[in-house]
């Protein structure tokens, strides 16, 4: 859920949710206060509801006292009497005053001394819900008429200030039960809100600290879906990309240091046997024209491989950097390696290796964008591997093309020693010799495949061997063909 709709539900919750629990407290308490909550409105005298209550025994004083104005009003002349309602009246909160004449004969001791007895309404002119300062309001007259002709009258008195009072308690509680319920309701929703969207800002805070610490290796998990979530996803994805690109610095770092080592070791052999050489013939050791003329013949081979591996170090640094310019152009990839094959055949059949290129006689010429020179250079060092590693007295190497869906892939097959299992993974890397004893007289640098290899990635392409030692070994390599069945 995003950050949006979160607040926007935790806005209208905090609407309902104390609108709700309002309703609710009001209910529970109306209830408390005045019993059963159904009796208020139902006005049941049944139930515990004071109300009703209290108009119950009102009504009952008053149905009393017509009663007797009736049939024997003379008994409500009786103090005793006045002050049996007086004390009903007042339980309820309620009050009496009885005039006779002009006089006012008895007064409830809880309307005594106040304004009431003065603004007595006059006899036979009833004027109830009459409101007096001190909170009384008149509720009901009664005149009666005694046997002997005087008069007098009952005046029921309801103490307003009562409600008043229980207005004011109940407006009290309303107040803080709403203060309670926006504090609680509020603070719980904001607490979670708040934490759902701290919580994983102090994670990603967490993880920013360790990548500014350098450990690029701590995992951001993204803890909600909404945007601080995609932040973290997107977090996840800048230290993955600066892992791999520190990961490609330090293995950069690594080949540099290997490619030193090794350059340093496979100059040092020559340079140490042509050193050893001159220091014999400056001994003397060279006593006869025959021993100088071996001497002078080994100086010049080692010079002579000093040199192509300078060459090849010199071609694989300059394609490693990406400095070597390539010339692409059409290519007809049938009678280029026919011409390969040609020019080469010669040099390999001197050497008791036979080679043939099997034409594959396609319908239309088979087209790729490559550089010749550089794509000739990759089959002379596949071609120089068959024949250098080759351990048969009958042996062959059979370069083969043929179409394989948008691409050439050209085959070259020999029967020589082959490569073990556990060193086919490696014989692209740079320096990589299966040989363990880099024997500098059966192998070079190591840098042939690794250079074929940068080449063909130059051109798109892809190379690839399998190998079975003892039986011989195959070299695939793959060019994007752009003659017409080229799918784009
Ligand atoms: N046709 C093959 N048969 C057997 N082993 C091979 C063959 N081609 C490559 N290898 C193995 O793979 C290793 C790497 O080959 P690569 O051409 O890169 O180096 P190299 O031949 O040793 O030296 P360079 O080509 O620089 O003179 C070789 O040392 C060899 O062990
Ligand atoms: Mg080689």
């Amino acid at each position: 859920m995003s950050i949006r709709i979160r607040l926007l539900l935790s806005y209208l919750a905090m609407l309902i949710i104390p609108l709700v629990l309002l309703a609710i407290s009001f209910a529970v308490i109306v209830s408390t206060v005045l019993g059963d909550l159904d009796s208020v409105f139902k006005l049941d005298t049944k139930n515990k509801n004071p109300i009703a209550a209290i108009i119950g025994e009102e009504a009952d004083i008053a149905a009393d006292i017509r009663l007797r104005a009736a049939n024997d009003p003379d008994s409500l002349r009786d103090r005793t009497q006045m002050q049996g309602y007086s004390d009903k009246l007042q339980r309820i909160n309620m009050g009496l005053i009885v005039r006779l004449g002009d006089q006012v004969y008895y007064s409830s001791p809880n309307i005594d001394g106040t304004d009431v007895a003065e603004h007595l309404p006059a006899y036979g002119q009833p004027q109830t819900e009459h409101d007096f300062r001190s909170g009384w309001m008149l509720d009901r007259q009664y005149d009666v008429t005694f046997k002997d002709g005087s008069k007098g009258s009952y005046y029921i008195f309801l103490n307003v200030n009562f409600l008043n009072w229980f207005a004011a308690k109940f407006a009290k509680m309303f107040l803080i039960s709403l203060l309670v319920i926006l504090v609680v309701v509020n603070g719980i929703l904001t607490f979670y809100v708040s934490r759902s969207i701290i919580r994983p800002l102090r994670s990603l805070k967490r993880a920013a600290g360790e990548m500014k610490e350098g450990n690029l290796a701590y995992q951001i998990r993204p803890e909600s879906r909404d945007e601080i979530g995609e932040l973290a996803v997107a977090f996840e994805e800048m230290r993955i990309k600066l892992k791999g690109s520190i990961d490609v610095q330090l293995q950069y770092e690594d080949n540099r240091k290997d490619l030193i080592s090794n350059i340093s070791h496979d100059l040092k052999s020559p340079v140490a046997a042509i050193r050893a050489y001159v220091e014999g013939i400056m001994d003397g050791v060279t006593d006869t024209p025959e021993k100088l003329d071996r001497y002078i013949q080994t100086i010049h081979k080692k010079t002579v491989q000093m040199d192509r591996l300078i060459d090849e170090l010199f071609l694989f640094s300059k394609l490693d950097l990406k400095r070597l310019p390539f010339h692409f152009e059409e290519v007809n990839l049938d009678s280029f390696l026919q011409d390969c094959t040609e020019e080469m055949q010669l040099d390999v059949e001197k050497r008791g290796v036979k080679l043939a290129y099997e034409s594959p006689l396609l319908p239309h010429p088979a087209n790729v964008i490559a550089d010749r020179e550089k794509l000739k250079r990759v089959f002379v060092n596949v071609i120089e591997n068959a024949v250098k590693y080759m351990d048969k007295e009958d042996g062959r190497v059979w370069i083969d093309m043929r179409e394989d869906g948008d691409n050439y892939r050209i085959v070259v097959k020999d029967n020589g020693q082959g490569i073990a299992p556990e060193a086919l993974p490696y014989i692209f890397d740079r320096f990589y010799r299966a040989d363990p004893a880099r024997n500098v007289d059966t192998g070079g640098s190591g840098l042939g495949l690794a250079i074929a290899r940068h080449i063909i990635e130059e051109h798109g392409g892809t190379i690839h061997a399998a190998s079975e030692p003892g039986i011989g070994t195959v070299i695939m390599i793959s060019l994007r063909r752009t003659d017409g069945r080229q799918s784009a």
